[in-house]
């Protein structure tokens, strides 16, 4: 019995850790969960007046590796833990703050599906949402192209995060409506709080790639059913999961049984092509699956516990 469990914390994170590292290593717990490598835990969410608890988890067994991440929500608020077992010797490998860990998979993830789904040369990013999550979109996209101009939406927005934003990207970056926002956007990342679609998606470009990663349950949505409805391709991470949470999915007007829902695993899978023959719009919803929080809670421990070298990022 391991008596004394190494604790890894939000800051040992964000040192070791970057959007890149991190989508290599959930490209490879993707690829594997299309093999068989991997099974995700489905996210369980348990309500008491106006509290919850929720658990999400995975075992990666091609890495030796199975966790959980568990979350209270209190006022709105989360705050994520990790426990990481190693399958090898039965022990746990360490209790992790997943808050970082939580930010940084949520926007690696939206990184990695637009540079192999989304449009070749994206010159203009749309960002609804400047929060926690929001911002790490906005940065995490910003390091992996070569936007001429970020258009930001919220009514709460700091204009001062938009001119560090502007600086770190070498592009203009301002907050702006929704309307101009979406108009011409080449990638559209819906990040904020609401249950209700937050732009009309006809205004959408023909070959528009939009990430909706806000509201992860099916009583509310950001994307609107004319956004579903012109999709040419609805990528999910995880069918299963996915279906049974995404509002936009659940409270699509339009949806039929020949929706054009492909996962994560069916294109690591190699059953459908990244990119369509045929260039549309593309939405890609994420509602955050378990598995990805275990493969950068391994990631880190290999990089803060076992010192290992950097991994090499094999993405574009
Ligand atoms: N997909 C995932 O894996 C994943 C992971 C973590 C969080 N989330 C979700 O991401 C969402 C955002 O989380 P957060 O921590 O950044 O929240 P936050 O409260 O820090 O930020 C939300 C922001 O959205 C803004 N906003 C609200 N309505 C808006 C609208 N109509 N248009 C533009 N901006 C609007 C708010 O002013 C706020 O600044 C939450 O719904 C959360 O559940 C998803």
């Amino acid at each position: 019995m391991n008596t004394s469990i190494p604790f890894i914390s939000d800051r040992q994170i964000a040192e070791a850790l970057d959007f890149r590292s991190v989508a290599a290593v959930l490209g490879e717990a993707f690829a594997s969960l299309s093999e068989g490598g991997a099974a995700v835990h489905h996210r369980q969410r348990t309500d008491c007046r106006d509290l919850r608890l929720s658990t999400m988890g995975a075992v990666w067994a091609e890495r030796g590796v199975a966790g959980v991440k568990v979350y209270p929500t209190v006022r709105g608020q989360f705050s994520f833990s990790i426990l990481l077992f190693d399958l090898a010797t039965n022990q746990p490998l360490a209790v992790l703050d997943g808050n970082e860990i939580t930010r940084l998979r949520t926007a690696a993830v939206t990184a990695l599906v637009a540079s192999k789904a989304g449009p070749l040369r994206p010159r203009k990013l749309a960002v609804f949402g400047a929060g926690l999550q929001g911002r790490a979109q906005a940065e995490a996209l910003s390091g992996w192209f070569d936007f001429e101009q970020i258009a930001l939406v919220d009514p709460a927005g700091n204009p001062v995060w938009a001119e560090t934003l502007a600086h770190k990207a070498g592009c203009s970056a301002a907050f702006t409506t929704a309307e101009s926002a979406v108009r011409d956007a080449d990638i559209v990342v819906t990040a904020t709080r609401s249950a209700t679609p937050v732009f009309d998606g006809a205004w959408l470009a023909p070959g528009a790639f939009v990430a909706a990663m806000g509201i992860s349950a099916p009583k509310g949505r950001e994307l609107d059913g004319t956004a579903m409805d012109r999709a040419g391709r609805i990528i999910l991470e995880w069918m299963p999961q996915s279906l049974a949470e995404a509002g936009e999915v659940a409270l699509w007007e339009g949806r039929s049984s020949t929706a054009p829902f492909v996962d994560l695993p069916q294109l690591y899978a190699g059953a459908a092509p990244w990119r369509p023959e045929v260039p549309g719009i593309t939405v890609f919803k994420s509602v955050g699956v378990g598995l990805a929080d275990v493969a950068v809670a391994q990631l880190a421990v290999s990089r803060i516990l076992q010192r290992e070298p950097a991994l090499e990022s094999a993405l574009p």
